[in-house]
């Protein structure tokens, strides 16, 4: 018998702040996780330089590794924010699968939708002001920045009538306790692996502008609109992250669990 999907979470995922449980299991919970059980950690995570989005499968013993940081002290930090912190303004955990699709929609998929045009368009506008002195970088940004672009739009259009519409329709047969209509895609975790390497292709393009742009330093003669470019860009991964961090820590488990729990029963 399939059950209701409002509390649904994912096998060992709890789903509001730190408990005494998951404090003694902090230390090897992927990063992941904890950024999406515990809000307040995230502002420590990437504090720490600690990638939970894309890279959020990694348990939090092995990233402090990896970053030189002492585990039991990044422990008692996590600690300290989730208790000190008020509970989630969303628990996205609880929330019905299609409120967080609506969030993920109205947030992320408008904000890339209005903001990616205006990027290309300041990006074209400094390129043809800066483009005698500052020409081979300026191309090269330009390069990483369309490919991000085209990608984009085509994950959007992937997410909003492929997967998407499946997960509504999954959890709408499970709140009525009926089996879940065949997709065409067969199993939900198909067109998941497919978005998460699109997630990884983005992160890295976004990484590699850092790179290019040398953390977005400007050079003394940069103009307004250069400013404003790399303000865009610097927004634009913001929000990326926690776009990409909804879909592959919360959203993904909980659809694939789901679909899980109906193949189950
Ligand atoms: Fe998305
Ligand atoms: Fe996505």
């Amino acid at each position: 018998m399939l059950k209701s999907t409002e509390a649904y979470a994912p096998p060992g995922v709890l789903p509001s702040g730190l408990s005494t449980e998951v404090t003694m299991s902090l230390i090897t919970k992927p990063v992941g996780q904890i950024a999406a059980e515990t809000p307040a950690a995230i502002p420590i995570l990437e504090g720490l330089g600690i990638d939970y989005c894309c890279g959020g499968d990694q348990p939090l013993d092995r990233a402090c590794a990896a970053r030189g940081l002492a585990v039991e002290e990044v422990v008692a930090r996590l600690e300290a924010a989730a208790s000190s912190s008020p509970s989630s303004p969303k628990d996205w955990f609880r929330a019905p699968l299609g409120e967080l699709i609506d969030h993920i929609l109205e947030q992320h998929h408008e904000y890339l939708r209005a903001e990616l045009p205006a990027l290309e368009n300041r990006l074209t506008r400094t390129l043809e002001a800066h483009g005698e002195k500052h020409g081979e970088m300026l191309r090269e940004l330009e390069q990483v920045y369309r490919g991000l672009q085209d990608e984009l739009y085509a994950h959007l259009h992937k997410e909003e009538m492929i997967l998407f519409p499946a997960v509504r329709l999954m959890e709408q047969a499970a709140a009525q306790g009926r089996p879940a209509p065949p997709a065409p895609f067969g199993s939900v975790n198909n067109p998941i692996r497919v978005m998460r390497f699109e997630h990884d292709n983005a992160a890295h393009a976004l990484a590699r502008m850092r790179e290019i742009t040398n953390n977005y330093t400007l050079p003394p003669d940069a103009c307004a609109t250069w400013q404003a470019l790399y303000a865009g860009l610097r927004q634009l991964e913001a929000d990326l992250k926690q776009h990409i961090h909804l879909e592959n820590n919360i959203l993904f488990p909980r659809a694939a669990a789901l679909e899980a729990s109906g193949i189950e029963s």
